[in-house]
């Protein structure tokens, strides 16, 4: 691919649908956490996009929990786009700005630990972050059955 023709910047409020789209796919096949049209557009500041040719192939989002923990959520490329290296740029847009905001742990509950795994992280137990159980996982209908992965990076 060509990365000249990539963008991988922060999301505006207009690229919500798109966010939509390609997060709802994965999230039908229980791959990802649904997140609604309405939450999409509240957290809007907290999503980056990957643009390719003017068209949004892929997404992320940070989400803060204390001033030096934060998770990365709701990573996604659409499948015609995967293996070519969107995700990991994704990623590492996310964490330059955790970086600057002075995150020194992010962390990735995933079923994708391959990859996560090739990007730098590794797994740890779930236990170690209790805000997150709290804050999702309360929601999720996988509650006791969770096979997702918990994987951070030291940044
Ligand atoms: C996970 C996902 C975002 C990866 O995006 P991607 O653009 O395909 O990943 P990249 O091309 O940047 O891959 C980076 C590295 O991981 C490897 N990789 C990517 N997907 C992989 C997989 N499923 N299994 C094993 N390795 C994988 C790539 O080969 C590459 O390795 P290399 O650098 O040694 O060549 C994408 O597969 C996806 O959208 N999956 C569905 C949604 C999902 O599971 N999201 C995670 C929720 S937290």
């Amino acid at each position: 691919m060509q990365h000249h023709e990539l963008d991988v910047r922060y999301a505006r409020l207009a690229d919500a649908p798109a966010i939509s789209a390609i997060t709802a796919e994965y999230a039908r096949q229980g791959i990802m956490l649904e997140r609604t049209d309405d939450n999409i557009v509240e957290n809007i500041r907290n999503f980056f996009v990957a643009e390719y040719n003017g068209e949004v192939i892929g997404c992320c989002a940070i989400a803060f929990y204390t001033l030096k923990l934060a998770e990365i959520r709701s990573l996604a490329v659409f499948n015609r786009y995967k293996k070519k290296g969107i995700g990991r740029l994704l990623v590492e847009k996310a964490e330059s700005v955790l970086r600057e905001e002075g995150v020194s742990e992010v962390f990735v509950l995933t079923l994708s630990d391959e990859f996560f795994r090739r990007i730098g992280y590794r797994e740890i137990q779930k236990e170690y972050f209790p805000q997150k159980i709290w804050r999702d996982c309360t929601h999720c209908p996988k509650l006791m059955a969770c096979d997702e992965t918990a994987m951070m990076k030291k940044l």
